[in-house]
């Protein structure tokens, strides 16, 4: 897997401290062990971690999610988790090089420390390249090209970016690339368009409690004539 460099966006997911060096990254449900006691009838001792991938095209809304499903989930960024595990170069021009096959190596050596309840060994692990690591399911967040566009606007997204950004998502690239990289999992395609942060969550949550079959391939944003018209004629 080549190296990927990931938009360094500041880590927005409100986390528990966890491990800071690769030997004390053994989990991240160690931090839950204490708050959540009751749910820890069962333990899962030494068994992997189970990753979903929450994607999609920078502003389809991963981070906002994350941070409302923070609550039932431990969840991380890749950029954060990378930076745990000692897998990221450094940063230049507000750039982070993120080592990927390190990354994934190392991923997949994290196990659950003894005293973490068996649901807890789920982990959502939140960022465009999520997809691309080793994770068991995988939820993509879609948004329709002219509400994306407005998002990414107002938070300032340079021209370049942003135009690239919107092109991605009117073609579809993480989902092709997810789909592409799909192993046993799940994947569910999610459009957000319209849809508050909080009913977005509620949404994911609900996919992620009850792992319906996959279903993705149904958001078609190219057949909107708008969605080519704004590309053809946006020169940001
Ligand atoms: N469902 C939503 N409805 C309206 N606005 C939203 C929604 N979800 C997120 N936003 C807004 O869109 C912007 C981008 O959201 P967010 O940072 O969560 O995107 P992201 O997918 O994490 O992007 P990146 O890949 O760049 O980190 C934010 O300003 C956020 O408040
Ligand atoms: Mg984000």
């Amino acid at each position: 897997m080549p190296r990927r460099t990931v938009l360094d966006v500041p880590p927005p997911v409100r986390l528990r401290r966890g491990p800071t060096s690769s030997n004390q990254a053994r989990t991240l449900a160690r931090a839950w062990t204490g708050a959540r006691r009751t749910e820890a009838a069962k333990t899962a001792a030494g068994l992997p971690i189970r990753w979903t991938a929450i994607t999609g095209t920078p502003g389809s809304g991963k981070s906002q999610v994350g941070r409302l499903l923070a609550r039932h989930w431990e969840v991380v960024e890749v950029a954060e988790l990378a930076d745990r595990l000692g897998c990221t170069d450094g940063r230049s021009g507000g750039l982070r090089e993120v080592d990927m096959d390190r990354l994934a190596r190392r991923m997949a050596r994290l196990r659950a420390v003894r005293g973490a309840p068996v649901r807890l060994r789920t982990a959502l692990l939140i960022g465009h390249l999520a997809h691309l690591l080793p994770v068991r399911d995988v939820v993509v967040l879609r948004c329709h090209p002219r509400e994306l566009r407005r998002r990414l606007r107002h938070r300032g997204a340079v021209s370049g970016a942003l135009r690239a950004n919107l092109a991605s998502e009117a073609i579809g690239v993480i989902l092709f690339e997810a789909a592409k990289n799909r192993q046993r999992g799940r994947l569910w395609e999610v459009d957000t368009t319209g849809r508050s942060p909080s009913s977005v969550a509620r949404l994911v949550d609900r996919l992620l409690r009850t792992r319906p079959a996959s279903r993705f391939g149904h958001v078609d944003w190219l057949s909107d004539p708008r969605v080519t018209e704004q590309l053809l004629r946006d020169p940001a």
